[in-house]
């Protein structure tokens, strides 16, 4: 059995005094989710994961929004795995749609990341999805397929076990207008699938979130769906009182 997993993108949100609100302000919501079994955790900006850390319930995930694949350098602006690690997070989203747009980051070098993330023991959340145009030309399957076989060559499948992928598609997120509960299903299973083609029964244990305008009124119905996970969630998961719904209506 996959442990659902429901983790909030922050994106670039809050002060650390505001996440230190957030952060005293959802222990309670933590307690009901280990309670329930289920993964929660959230990703802040890196200058609010130390914040995040010393004011959280301890089973709250902390999770970076990006990482450099390098340890150290001349990477003006960069922060590295072993920086992350000296403070306490041990998880890394990779790839999301805002950096492959805003950063150019490609799948290539995302696999950069995500190996670099294993071998330091740490979680990738690895994020694929596709635009509008891909999606309404019905190349959504071909499109993915290539983010997914990119960002996981040449790992094993014990390596590729302990990846999170999120599917996102681009045109869901931020918009309001997120994806049928049969059209996330379709492309999570697409996924899952690539996966076992790639890493045989080692596919039936990664965890697929789905993302995009998910909200504590439809994220229930994802959790129908045999292949999806949990979600990554950004606008709906910055107040507590909303990551409470969001978590409440996940378990039902
Ligand atoms: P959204 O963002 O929930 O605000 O659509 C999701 C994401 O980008 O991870």
């Amino acid at each position: 059995m996959r442990k659902k997993l429901l983790l909030g993108n922050w994106k670039m949100n809050k002060t650390p005094e505001e996440a230190k609100a957030f952060a005293l302000a959802s222990k309670d919501v933590v307690d009901f989710a280990l309670a329930h079994n289920v993964d929660i955790g959230v990703a802040p900006t890196f200058v609010c994961l130390a914040t995040v850390l010393e004011n959280r319930h301890p089973g709250l995930i902390v999770s970076a929004q990006n990482v450099n694949e390098h340890d150290h350098g001349a990477y003006t602006g960069e922060i590295s795995i072993p920086m992350l690690k000296a403070v306490g997070v041990d998880w890394a989203i990779i790839g999301h749609s805002e950096r492959r747009e805003y950063n150019g980051e490609t799948s290539e070098k995302c696999n950069e990341k995500i190996k670099a993330l294993l071998a330091a023991n740490m979680t990738p959340v690895y994020c694929c999805g596709e635009s509008l145009e891909t999606y309404e030309k019905g190349e959504t399957n071909a499109f993915v397929k290539k983010q997914i076989e990119a960002g996981f060559a040449g790992l094993n499948a014990e390596e590729a076990k302990k990846v999170v992928v999120a599917y996102e598609p681009i045109w869901a997120i931020g918009t309001g207008k997120s994806a049928t509960k049969e059209t996330a299903e379709a492309t999570v299973g697409f996924v899952r699938a690539t996966l076992r083609e790639m890493f045989g029964e080692a596919a039936e244990e990664i965890r697929i979130l789905y993302g995009g305008s998910v909200k504590p009124n439809n994220i229930a119905e994802y959790m129908e769906e045999p292949d999806i996970d949990g979600a990554l969630v950004g606008g709906a998961s910055l107040e507590p009182d909303s990551f409470r719904a969001l978590i409440e209506n996940l378990v039902k």
